[in-house]
């Protein structure tokens, strides 16, 4: 694994070509699962669960790493956990940061992909369908010596994402729905 210090060292704030390339755009969608809960409570940073079962585009596709794109939450959901309805803003697409594997710094056991919807919500909304584009790759997962540091990386990570989706060939993937009338079934 690439030294973690190294890697911080030099961050460039726009990452990625000027038109997304293979192996993306991929689309993942799921109902929102529990996580450990750490991303809220320890980092200051909510994040959204897939399924495990949903994750299949892209790890036949990639590795693991932190990965930048859009996403979309809606109203239907699943299960005993939801407590209120979103407004219109919260069902946008909007912009997102996943981090896909096994977060190096926790040491989980299975990989999960976990979504940070760049948005301010009212209330969780586990249990929500939730479609995803991703478009492309910010760095790989890095081990961390502390809780900072991982947590100063995210807030680069939003930014560097939120950099690149501001190009034409990214930005024309928010302006249609990820969601359809139809979906999930
Ligand atoms: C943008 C982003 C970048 C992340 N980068 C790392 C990383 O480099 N190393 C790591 O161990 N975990 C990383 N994480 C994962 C966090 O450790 C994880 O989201 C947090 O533990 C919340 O998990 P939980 O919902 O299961 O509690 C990242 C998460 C996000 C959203």
């Amino acid at each position: 694994m690439i030294s973690t210090a190294t890697f911080r060292a030099s961050r460039p704030p726009i990452v990625g070509p000027d038109v997304p390339k293979p192996p993306f755009p991929i689309r993942l969608q799921g109902y929102i699962q529990r996580g450990f809960g750490r991303g809220g409570r320890d980092l200051g940073c909510h994040t959204a669960n897939l399924p495990d079962d949903a994750l299949e585009p892209i790890t036949s596709a990639t590795e693991a790493g932190i990965y930048y794109g859009y996403a979309q939450v809606s109203n239907q959901h699943q299960g005993p956990e939801q407590k209120g309805s979103l407004g219109e803003e919260d069902l946008k697409v909007l912009p997102m940061v996943m981090s896909l594997g096994r977060n190096p710094y926790y040491g989980n056991k299975k990989t999960s992909a976990e979504v940070h919807i760049i948005h301010k919500y009212p209330t969780d909304f586990y249990g929500h369908y939730l479609a995803v584009v991703v478009l492309g790759y910010i760095r790989p997962e890095l081990d961390y010596t502390s809780r900072e540091s991982l947590i100063e990386d995210i807030q680069t990570d939003i930014k560097v994402a939120l950099n690149s989706l501001d190009r034409p060939e990214y930005s024309k993937y928010s302006h249609k729905p990820l969601i359809d009338s139809s979906s999930p079934e």
